[in-house]
């Protein structure tokens, strides 16, 4: 379960609704500028898994909240997920997202940061459109508590001593959020059962910090070809996340040492080489894999309240998907 043919499988219950999504992200990034057609061209290159996207369809559909307008909804949720992704790659100096360039790499980061706000800009302008107001203000709050998620993590870069508590706070503010929007959305716009849409919104939390920790697995021990996107950023940048906080944690002094230069000294040319060289990353990996199965598993216990039908059993999926995945 760790395929694009797996995932095809998974949210073919919800074909049509995604290629309407696909439509409406189309329709609402379609400008006369050419400079900016060009770009979003460029950008509906790598689509990606649409996630997020796909949970807020199948999440309608499982508790039997689905409306015309989930589409809709689902389109905004991309559509601010992408606007994040290409200012993240900014930030993170990454050259390489869904096996296309960057768009600051094909451009420059001032383009990526004005496509970013042009990409958010639309999308919020889209939810105005929407019958509710709920959409607009759900991921209005989403996305200043993603930001904030963001920042912390600026702020709490080189701190090897960082507690696993508050790398999860980080990693379920930057990306626990949207998940968890997406899910909410799904089962509660635009004003579906309180209890059901409060279950949802944790179960997309959870599957949405199990997503981030394998990501953050995959920085350190995936390969670029295989993952889609450029790896080793976070070690580059100075972010520690589970698997080296678990691995520094557990390690003797010496090591710890040799961790810290790994990250800061100078004229290092490939970080993430050079902490692999000196510890052992897979017990640490291993644990950060083991607290994302804790999650997911939460995260199903959460889909028995659901009836059954094929929307709650690909969302069943999706949490082995979540865990297997390599890219
Ligand atoms: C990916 O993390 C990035 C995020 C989950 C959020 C990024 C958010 C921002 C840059 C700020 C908000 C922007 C807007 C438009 C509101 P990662 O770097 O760990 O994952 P990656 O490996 O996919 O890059
Ligand atoms: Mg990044």
């Amino acid at each position: 379960m760790s395929s694009a043919e797996d995932l095809a499988h998974l949210i073919a219950p919800i074909e049509q609704g995604l290629a309407a999504m696909r439509l409406a992200i189309d329709d609402c990034c379609s400008e006369k500028s050419g400079a900016v057609s060009d770009m979003t061209s460029h950008i509906a290159r790598f689509r990606g898994k649409q996630l997020r996207g796909a949970l807020v369809l199948l999440v309608g559909q499982a508790s039997e909240n689905y409306t015309d307008e989930h589409p809709q909804v689902a389109a905004i949720v991309e559509m601010i997920h992408l606007a994040t992704l290409v200012h993240d790659d900014v930030l993170d100096g990454a050259e390489v997202r869904r096996r296309v360039a960057c768009v600051n790499e094909r451009w420059d980061n001032q383009i990526a940061v004005l496509l970013g706000d042009f990409l958010y800009s639309r999308a919020f302008g889209l939810s105005t459109q929407l019958r509710s107001r709920l959409c607009s203000r759900l991921l209005a709050d989403t996305t200043s508590r993603l930001c904030v998620g963001e920042i912390e993590q600026s702020t709490m870069r080189y701190h090897f001593e960082m507690s696993q508590a508050d790398y999860e706070r980080i990693a379920a503010a930057k990306t626990g959020t949207l998940y968890s929007a997406a899910c909410e959305l799904g089962a509660r716009y635009p004003e579906g059962d309180e209890a059901r849409w409060k279950e949802m919104r944790e179960f997309g939390s959870e599957l949405g910090l199990a997503f981030q920790i394998i990501d953050d697995c995959l920085d350190v021990v995936g390969e670029e070809d295989v993952v889609g996107k450029s790896v080793g950023n976070d070690v580059a940048d100075g972010k520690v996340t589970l698997p080296v906080l678990r691995t520094y944690a557990e390690a003797n002094e010496l090591t710890r040492a040799s961790i810290r230069d790994a990250y800061t000294m100078p004229g290092i040319e490939n970080r993430r080489d050079a902490l692999r060289e000196v510890c052992d990353l897979h017990p640490g990996t291993e644990y950060a894999l083991n607290r994302a199965s804790e999650l997911v598993e939460r995260a199903m216990q959460r889909l028995a309240q659901l009836p059954r039908s094929p929307a709650r059993q690909a969302l069943e999926g999706m949490g082995e998907f979540v865990l297997q995945r390599r890219w």
